[in-house]
């Protein structure tokens, strides 16, 4: 592909996402996200970088209503609609609404080329402030690029930062409790991400110091963090992939 010197100048982007409940003093999956985010920052100075942040627990994206089901259904019935023509689609005031809520998230992801999300384990699973931003997201034809039908996400990199009270590594007892980190790499393999640009980072047992019965494992809790923070900082000061930085950019702008 032949690229144009605007385009291979384009700015490093990250759009950040944090989904816990609590502020930042009491959440571990913000505090690693900010981490992150803060030496992807430092690292990106100089070159100049695209920072978008959302947090979804604070400013909840509202869940999907009727108007996006029928729209939704009405597109995907026609094959493969990019985000800039489904305007033209829309049918009644409902299905308006519910695709100007829709349509500047899609943009942010296309815009970014990494994905940063802090993911507290809420009941086995993701909370669900950010499940309520998959739901309005995976609209059909959002990521798709309708010349090639390849994915848009191609090249996109995606960083998970998850922080939970349990331990759920291989082999431990409540490993199959684990419905957060399948969901997720499903989730994102599913839409296009390649296996080899998504990153799932555990901080685990971090209620230890807190409940008594977890207290023999505090060792093990600041072993998981220290771990996590490490691997953290090798990603948000490594050069991401950049395949197909292009269209992904191209479909945000013509959004
Ligand atoms: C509503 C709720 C549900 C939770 N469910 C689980 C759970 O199923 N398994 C677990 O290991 N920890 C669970 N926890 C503990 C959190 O995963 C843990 O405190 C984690 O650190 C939260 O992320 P944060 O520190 O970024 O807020 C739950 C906490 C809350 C508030």
């Amino acid at each position: 592909m032949n690229h144009t010197p605007a385009e291979l100048t384009a700015p490093a982007s990250l759009l950040h996402l944090d989904s816990s409940a609590s502020p930042t003093e009491h959440s571990v999956s913000r505090q690693l996200t900010a981490l992150f985010a803060n030496t992807w920052r430092e690292r990106h100075d100089t070159a100049g970088y695209r920072y978008q942040y959302r947090d979804l627990a604070a400013e909840p994206v509202p869940l999907v209503g009727p108007g996006y089901v029928t729209l939704g259904q009405r597109l995907a019935a026609h094959g493969v609609l990019p985000p800039a023509q489904v305007a033209a689609q829309v049918q009644d005031p409902s299905e308006e609404q519910e695709w100007a809520l829709t349509l500047p998230l899609i943009q942010e992801v296309l815009a970014a080329d990494t994905l940063l999300l802090g993911v507290p384990m809420y009941n086995f699973a993701v909370p669900a402030a950010l499940k309520a931003w998959i739901d309005r997201i995976t609209f059909p034809g959002a990521f798709t690029d309708p010349r090639t039908e390849q994915s848009l996400l191609r090249g996109t990199r995606v960083v998970i930062v998850t922080a939970r009270g349990g331990g759920y590594g291989p082999g431990t007892p409540r490993e199959a409790f684990d419905h957060q980190t399948s969901f997720l790499r499903m989730y994102f393999g599913n839409l296009g991400v390649a296996e080899e640009d998504l990153f799932v980072i555990h901080a685990e047992l971090t209620r230890a110091g807190a409940v008594p019965a977890l207290a023999q494992f505090k060792e093990l809790a600041a072993s998981s963090l220290a771990t996590a923070r490490e691997q953290l900082l090798t990603l948000a000061t490594a050069d991401p992939r950049q395949s197909e930085p292009t269209e992904r950019q191209a479909a945000a702008s013509l959004s």
